[in-house]
């Protein structure tokens, strides 16, 4: 079935009340809930009322207190239909399903992690906890009693605020839940289960206190500090930069260990895939750290951006995820370094939106049609809904975005809202037409722009000539132009950006030109010199450029541009270019040699006490194989793409040993561990460092002692990756691997790494290795984590090892997909779209690769989500 954005229709029934007990057991779970159903105005008296459902069992039902005869409604897993309600306005239907939490392996629903009954209800999971009108703009204040076995769940939690708890008979107990506010159905959940907990108090601006509670295992309390650290800080940062009050007086957050997605945004019930939670020196890297902050920030300010004002269908989902990510890169921008926080960005959205925007599953941030909401959970609507967002501050400037934020909240809080709602703001605000802008939403595809300048040194006039592009994507040949705001600098000489008289050809409001036309010539006069042209600052749009600029401009910006993002830019434009001039070789039989100044560019940076070591270990970070594919676009061959890279690492690490090692000497390990940003970067340049220096020296035993005296999982990790990688098969790499097994066979989050370690092995026998390691005591086909970290981390990030021409990596991938389809289409459907980038591969790669998704296509019994994700892949 296709859902499509035209064919909304508000439904004929509203449910205002919901009031559910839950009398839990592992098998036999008992659902019982009353609706309060209200007839819409100008509905017909006694239109049919269907419920949404999935697999549910349903065991009575009852109008007003009286029994329906079976003529009177029609059950079936998927659907109720009341074929004659009562033509009062107004009505209860009671329901009892009956639930086995314990086989739920979808995790959608109610389903048991570890002993510990949870619910996921995002996007459609309510239906298989009771029949109800599961769509997002149906608003229902919930009351919901927990009855279960004290001894099996002590803690009994739901949305909204604690009420009445209580003893039962036969050991069993109860605890009231009221969340005043009206909510979508999939912001429900429900946690039971013997858990520890950690707790604090949060005081709001106006003097409220809020309780917080983190729940974790038992015996991993002191894990959750950090977490909880995020969580003031999140609270605080919301109340000052967009004036968003906590409105509940609890909150709690639950880390549950079988978990689909990241994190998921319950009102006043957090639940956390538990990788997204716990943390401390032995367990977690700083990239974890820094993940739990942003997400634990993420669901937290979609209290305001999601749940108070939140979605009238699936199509608006990036009305509240787009706005959410956006405001989390705020806040982890002021928390931590924004440069590099920018930098991160946008190197993931390259990595993974700008791949989906250019291949078989391009869509629109706003999209138009689904088959599976669940594979609309993408980097488009995500992390390009956010850059869409940002945008739009960009262009209206920070004082004016602000007001529109603040009327989005006055204007939208309690609704079930639209693009359209959000854009209107933001007009109303500034007065300005952001129709043109409104095609970010609407049209899929990343817009190009190519750009070539000149200078005429007589009449002092510099000119861009700019031309934009939108390629065509699936379903949309034809592209309109678009609002394309782009930050520039003309730099000068000395650094400096410099001054001009006069601007025509397009709009230029401060350091942004509005490109809105397929062709602007853009002439600034009073120019008193040939300038260096930064564009698209600090990314400002989510574009791909292609500028005419020798590569002694790029050098020029990478040392001078006053914009850091853009000397990043530069540089990385200048490691891909010579990437891919290498790849051309070596596809032609020929090495390359890359030009000295590049690495002294490079380790300049890298060695520029002026910076922070975050950015100047990004400085020394190659683009990765990925994005070097991406950049080439057709006719991959990713062994090639990867002894470039080899030969590009050797290059830089030859040529600048002795200065890496000062460096690397003067950075030793002092004091304390820290989380923060600074210690963090710290540690990256170390690590970035200490790999340059066994690349130059061919030596294991610089990475095996550090190895054997990290005191964090950040310096063990990164030493440990060196030895697998750079050593593979070595007494080294193989003593450390063990050792690490050893000290964390019994900690499944610490052995992910362990997994990612081994399946990002570059070369031919990854293969083998990622097949030995499934069966691996640890490993689980049910578990979304495990899943992901040894057969997803190998499908997405290692080039060689998957992409083996042989076809053998993609029969391993094809099997698991399939295996774990069987019990969680969701996380099938998600892994699948690891070969969304096939028809860019040289062709006998490409053909194994349409092989093994025809493959996947002919399974019996194909769940919708995986079908979904293979017809399009094809297509
Ligand atoms: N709303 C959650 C978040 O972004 C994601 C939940 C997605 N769940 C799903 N089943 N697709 O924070
Ligand atoms: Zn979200």
């Amino acid at each position: 079935q296709i859902f499509r954005l035209e064919d909304y229709r508000a439904s004929d029934y509203l449910i205002p009340q919901t009031q559910l007990t839950f009398q839990l057991s592992p098998e036999n779970t008992l659902v019982v809930a009353e609706l309060t159903i209200e007839r819409r105005d100008g509905v017909a008296k006694n239109a049919p009322l269907v419920l949404d459902g999935d697999e549910l069992t349903l065991k009575s039902i009852r109008i007003d207190g009286a029994p329906l005869s079976p003529s009177q409604y029609e059950a079936t897993p998927d659907k109720l239909t009341i074929r004659k309600p009562p033509a009062a306005k107004k009505f209860v239907v009671s329901m009892e399903t009956e639930l086995n939490p314990s086989k739920n392996e979808k995790l959608m629903g109610l389903y048991r992690s570890s002993n510990v009954y949870c619910t996921q209800c995002e996007a459609e999971g309510f239906r298989r906890i009771t029949y109800f009108l599961d769509r997002p703009d149906i608003l229902s204040v919930y009351t919901v009693r927990i009855e279960a076995e004290r001894s099996e769940a002590p803690l009994l939690l739901a949305n909204g605020n604690p009420g009445e708890t209580g003893d039962l008979a036969n050991g069993r107990h109860y605890a009231v839940w009221e969340d005043p506010f009206p909510k979508p159905s999939y912001l429900f959940a429900l946690v039971a289960g013997d858990l520890g907990r950690v707790g604090d108090v949060f005081v709001t601006e106006s003097g409220r206190t809020v309780e917080l509670g983190i729940y974790v295992e038992h015996g991993k309390e002191a894990r959750a500090a950090y977490a909880m650290d995020a969580l003031k800080r999140s609270m605080k940062w919301d109340e000052e930069k967009f004036g968003r009050e906590y409105d509940l007086d609890v909150f709690n957050i639950v880390a549950v260990s079988d978990f689909n997605m990241g994190a998921m945004e319950n009102k006043g019930l957090n639940l956390f895939n538990d990788k997204y939670v716990l943390a401390d020196d032995e367990t977690a890297t700083d990239a974890d750290f820094a993940n739990i902050e942003a997400i634990i920030a993420h669901e937290y300010f979609h209290n305001w951006t999601g749940n108070r004002i939140t979605c009238r269908d699936w199509f608006q989902l990036c009305l509240k995820e787009g706005l959410t990510v956006f405001r989390d890169h705020e806040f982890s921008a002021d928390q931590r370094s924004r440069a590099v926080k920018r930098i991160a960005e946008v190197r993931t959205l390259k990595a993974h939106q700008f791949p989906e925007d250019q291949g078989p599953l391009a869509h629109p941030v706003r999209p138009r049609r689904y088959r599976e909401i669940n594979n609309f959970y993408t980097a488009t609507v995500y992390e390009k809904g956010s850059e869409v967002v940002r945008m739009i501050r960009t262009i209206l400037g920070e004082e004016s975005f602000r007001a529109g934020m603040d009327l989005y909240f006055e204007r939208h809080d309690g609704d079930a809202a639209t693009i359209e709602d959000f854009l209107r703001v933001f007009e109303d605000v500034s007065g300005r037409d952001l129709s043109q802008f409104a095609l970010w939403y609407h049209q899929a595809g990343t817009p190009n722009l190519s750009v070539a300048s000149s200078y005429n040194a007589t009449a002092a006039e510099f000119t861009l000539e700019i031309e934009q592009s939108v390629p065509p994507t699936p379903s949309e040949s034809r592209k309109r132009l678009m609002h394309i705001p782009v930050a520039f600098g003309l730099v000068g000489p000395d650094g400096k950006d410099i001054a001009y008289s006069r601007v025509e050809g397009a709009t230029v409001e401060g350091d942004i030109i509005h490109v809105r036309k397929r062709r602007h010539s853009v002439r600034f006069s009073g120019v008193s010199s040939r300038p260096a042209v930064s564009l698209n600052r600090g990314f400002s749009a989510p574009i791909t450029l292609a500028i005419e600029q020798k590569p002694e401009g790029h050098y020029f910006l990478a040392r001078h541009d006053s914009d850091l993002f853009s000397r990043w830019q530069s540089l990385n434009t200048l490691l891909t270019d010579e990437l891919i001039t290498a790849f051309r070789k070596c596809r032609g039989g020929k090495a390359t040699n890359y030009p000295a100044e590049l690495s002294a560019l490079a380790c300049d940076i890298a060695a520029d006490e002026e910076l922070e070591p975050a950015y100047r270990a990004l400085a020394l970070t190659l683009p990765g194989e990925a994005d070097v594919a991406r950049e080439i676009g057709t006719n991959i061959d990713p062994d090639c793409i990867f002894e470039a890279r080899e030969a590009l690492t050797r290059s830089i690490a030859l040529a600048n040993e002795s200065r890496f090692g000062d460096l690397f000497r003067r950075l030793h390990n002092k004091g304390e561990f820290s989380p923060d940003a600074a210690s963090a970067g710290r540690r990256a340049l170390r690590n970035v460092l200490l790999d340059y220096l066994s690349v130059a020296s061919g030596d294991p035993t610089f990475a095996e002692k550090e190895f054997a005296g990290a005191t964090n999982m950040t310096d063990r990790a990164a030493a440990l990756t060196i030895l697998a990688h750079r050593f593979p098969g070595s007494p080294q790499a193989l003593s450390a691997l063990a050792a690490f097994e050893k000290r964390f066979r019994s900690d499944a989050l610490v052995l992910d790494k362990w997994f990612q370690i081994q399946a990002t092995v570059p070369g031919k026998n990854a293969v083998v290795t990622v097949g030995a390691l499934m069966e691996h005591p640890a490993f689980s086909l049910t578990n979304p984590n495990r899943v992901r970290a040894l057969v997803g981390t190998f499908a997405t990030a290692n080039q060689t090892g998957f992409h083996r021409a042989d076809g053998a990596g993609y029969s391993l991938f094809a099997d698991t997909v399939l295996a774990v389809e069987k019990r969680n289409p969701q996380i099938a459907a998600r892994l699948a779209t690891a070969l969304r980038s096939w028809r860019s591969l040289e062709p006998v790669r490409q053909a194994k690769a349409r092989e093994t998704l025809l493959s996947i296509a002919a399974a019996d019994n194909l769940s919708a989500d995986l079908r979904d994700i293979v017809e399009r892949t094809l297509a």
